[in-house]
C-alpha cells in the first residue's frame, strides 16, 4: 500500500497497537479517523496527537458498525484504507465458565474480534472496489497459528479472522483492494487488562517493524516470535502450544 495521501479508519485506535498505527499513519501524511466505546481514551489520544479525528462506537453491535460506515463514508467519502485492529482477550477456564448464566460476556468476544471486522470488510469492500488504490488491514494474532489454550474463544477468533482474510485476498485479487493481515505476537499494550501483556515485545519496536513491513509490500505482515509461526508446521504448532500451555495453565486455575 501506498504510506501517505491516504484517509483511514482505524477501529480501536484509541490505544495500544491501533494509538501506535495511528501516530505512524499520520506523521506519513495521511488523515487518521480511530473509533473506540470509551470517549475519554479516545480524547486522551486527541490531545497527543491533534490531527486524529475521532468517533465513539461499539463495534460488538450491529447497527453502531452500520452507523459507522454511513458516518465514515458520508463525512469522509475519499476514506480508502480500513484498519479492522480493535479486539479484546478474555482467559477463562472451561469448567468454571458457568456459560448459562454468562453467555453474553464469551460472546463479547466473538462479536468484537470476528463479527465485527467480518461486518465491516464487507461494507467497506463494495465501496473501496471503485478507488483507484484501497487497502484493508486485518489485525490477527500469532495465536491465530498457536493456539493459547487458556484463551481459548480469542484464539479461534482470530485463526477464524486470518482465514476469512485469505478467502477475501483472494476475492479482491483482480480489483485495487489490497487485503493486508497482521499478526502481532505478544505486546505490551493493556490487551485483557493492565499487566497481563507486559512481558509482550515492545509497543514502539512492534509498531516500527509492522510498518517496515508495510513498506516492503508484504501481505502478512508478524514481528518477532509471529514472523516463525506464521510458517510453523503442523508438528512444531503442537509443541509450541503444549508449551504455552502448560506455562501458563496455573493463571487459570
Ligand atoms: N497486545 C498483544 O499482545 C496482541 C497480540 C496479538 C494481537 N493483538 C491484537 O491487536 C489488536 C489491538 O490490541 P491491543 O493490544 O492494542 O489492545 P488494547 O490496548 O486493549 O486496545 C484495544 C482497542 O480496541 C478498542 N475496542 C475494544 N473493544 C471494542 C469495541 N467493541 N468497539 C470498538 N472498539 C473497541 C479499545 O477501546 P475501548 O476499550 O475504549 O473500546 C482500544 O482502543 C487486537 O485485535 C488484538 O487482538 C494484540
Amino acid at each position: 500500500m501506498k504510506l501517505s495521501g491516504n484517509t483511514i479508519l482505524i477501529t480501536g485506535g484509541s490505544a495500544g497497537i491501533g494509538l501506535a498505527f495511528a501516530e505512524r499513519f499520520i506523521k506519513a501524511g495521511n488523515k487518521v479517523i480511530i473509533t473506540g466505546r470509551r470517549e475519554n481514551v479516545l480524547q486522551n489520544a486527541k490531545e497527543k496527537f491533534p490531527d486524529l479525528i475521532t468517533h465513539v462506537s461499539d463495534l460488538s453491535i450491529e447497527s453502531q458498525r452500520i452507523s459507522l460506515f454511513d458516518w465514515v463514508t458520508e463525512n469522509y467519502p475519499e476514506v480508502n484504507v480500513l484498519v479492522n485492529n480493535a479486539g479484546i482477550q478474555q482467559r477463562f477456564n472451561v469448567l468454571k465458565a458457568d456459560a448459562k448464566n454468562n453467555w453474553n460476556y464469551f460472546n463479547k468476544e466473538i462479536t468484537t474480534n470476528i463479527e465485527a471486522p467480518f461486518h465491516l470488510s464487507i461494507l467497506f469492500a463494495p465501496f473501496f472496489f471503485t478507488k483507484e488504490e484501497a487497502t484493508i488491514i486485518n489485525v490477527t494474532s500469532g495465536l491465530a497459528f498457536t493456539p493459547f489454550a487458556i484463551a481459548p474463544i480469542y484464539s479461534a477468533t482470530k485463526a477464524a479472522l486470518h482465514s476469512f482474510t485469505m478467502s477475501l485476498r483472494h476475492q479482491l485479487s483482480d480489483s485495487s483492494v489490497e487485503v493486508i493481515e497482521v499478526a502481532p505476537p505478544a505486546v505490551n499494550t493493556d490487551l485483557g487488562g493492565a499487566g497481563l501483556h507486559t512481558h509482550g515485545e515492545p509497543l514502539e519496536d512492534f509498531a516500527d517493524g509492522i510498518f517496515k513491513g508495510l513498506e516492503e509490500g508484504k501481505q502478512e505482515i508478524g514481528y518477532g516470535t509471529s514472523v516463525e509461526r506464521l510458517r510453523m508446521s503442523r508438528d512444531k504448532v503442537d509443541e509450541h502450544v503444549e508449551n504455552m500451555y502448560n506455562a501458563m495453565k496455573n493463571t487459570i486455575e
